[in-house]
């Protein structure tokens, strides 16, 4: 059985790798810091996985700990090969995900993004670790409108966040040129996951105030917040507000199993992979789909755009649907369906 590290594996996205690795009998070691998830993550990720298998605990280690502490990094690699259980590949998802922040704190992600990923790379290089797929992002693109990326389109991140997606990135190539290394490397550029696992036992639930449109829109449907506001009315898009490529967090953690089925069947492969759906969907769209398909109302405004924010960003996945032998499954309807039932099941569980 293969061991998988998964940096920020109790995050909203880890935390659904983590399930679909343990229902595709991998072990996985998880690395959280905990700065916006919580170990609550951890009990759903195991009730989840008994609930349709009896899998062992011992399939899932969990060490809580920070990505810019290069000698615990090294211990967790170190470990696992005096358990004769060494690591075979990492997921890394562990990092700060705000654009807008990030053009607040750009130190702050710098540090924990870029400095985080040097410290995991050094470690990996010491104990012989050679797969690596990173969750890169749609925000290294230079922003278009109404024209589809591809993995060749122009890069130019606007927000400091993306920037730093995007120097992981070029740190990873110069990491796969060198032959020395040998490595295999997947760069996943996320475009907008969404949605949450069909049990609602996990979903999007981040600390602090959420700036993604679903934790809000979540908010606004349930009550907690009054209404939705809604960023720019003007962009050059059919109805005025931003377009993006909205994928289903169980569609991309697919992408992941099948992500690392390839490098862990290659040798020195260094790919870059758009993981999105190839339809784009304006947030007026999703507002009324949510509706729609929830039979709920909330009131909406439109205030000014948002700093970092771009137009339209919707992937070109064919290279990625070639490459991975793999294929979203879930609609729109689908992830406005599971993201409600996570938080009205999450609602009853905190109450
Ligand atoms: N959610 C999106 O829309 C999106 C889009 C593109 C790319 N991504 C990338 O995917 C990854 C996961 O995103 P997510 O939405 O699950 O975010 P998330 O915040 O829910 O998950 C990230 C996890 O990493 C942990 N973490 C943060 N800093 C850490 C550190 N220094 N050391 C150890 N753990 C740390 C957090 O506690 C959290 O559990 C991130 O790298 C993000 O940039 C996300």
């Amino acid at each position: 059985m293969k061991k998988i590290l998964v940096t920020g594996g109790l995050g909203f996205i880890g935390s659904h790798i983590c399930v679909s690795l343990i229902e595709k009998n991998y072990s996985i070691c998880i690395i959280d810091s905990l700065i916006n998830s919580s170990e609550d993550n951890l009990l759903s990720i195991k009730k989840i996985c008994n609930l349709s298998n009896n899998f062992l605990e011992d399939r899932i280690t969990f060490f809580k700990g920070d990505i810019k502490n290069k000698r615990f990094l090294k211990h967790i690699f170190k470990k696992a090969i005096d358990d004769k259980k060494p690591i075979e590949a990492v997921i890394h998802l562990a990092g700060l995900k705000s654009v807008n922040e990030s053009t607040e704190e750009p130190l702050t992600y710098w540090e924990t993004n870029v400095v985080g990923t040097l410290n995991l790379l050094e470690a990996m290089q010491i104990y012989n670790c050679k797969n690596i797929v990173f969750s890169s992002s749609a925000t290294i693109y230079r922003p278009t409108i109404n024209e589809l990326l591809t993995e060749n389109s122009d890069l130019g991140p606007i927000s400091p966040y993306g920037t730093t997606k995007l120097t992981i990135e070029k740190m990873l190539e110069d990491l796969a040129k060198s032959k020395k290394n040998d490595l295999n490397i997947i760069n996943l550029r996320y475009f907008n996951p969404v949605g949450a696992h069909i049990s609602g036992l996990l979903g999007e639930n981040p600390k602090g105030k959420p700036n993604n449109l679903f934790p809000i829109l979540l908010k606004v449907a349930s009550g907690e917040y009054k209404k939705l506001s809604i960023f720019g009315a003007d962009w050059p898009t059919h109805d005025g507000t931003c377009i993006r490529d909205y994928i289903h967090v169980m569609d991309l953690a697919e992408a992941h199993i099948s992500a690392l089925n390839f490098i862990l069947n290659s040798s020195s492969v260094f790919i870059n992979l758009n993981i999105g759906t190839g339809i784009g969907k304006s947030v007026l769209e999703v507002v009324e789909t949510f509706m729609k398909v929830n039979k709920c109302e909330f009131e909406y405004s439109f205030v000014s755009r948002r700093q970092g924010d771009s137009p339209y960003l919707v992937a070109d996945n064919r290279l990625a649907l070639s490459t991975l032998n793999w294929k979203p499954q879930k609609s729109l309807n689908d992830m406005c369906i599971d993201a409600w039932k996570w938080k009205i099941t999450s609602k009853n569980k905190f109450k």
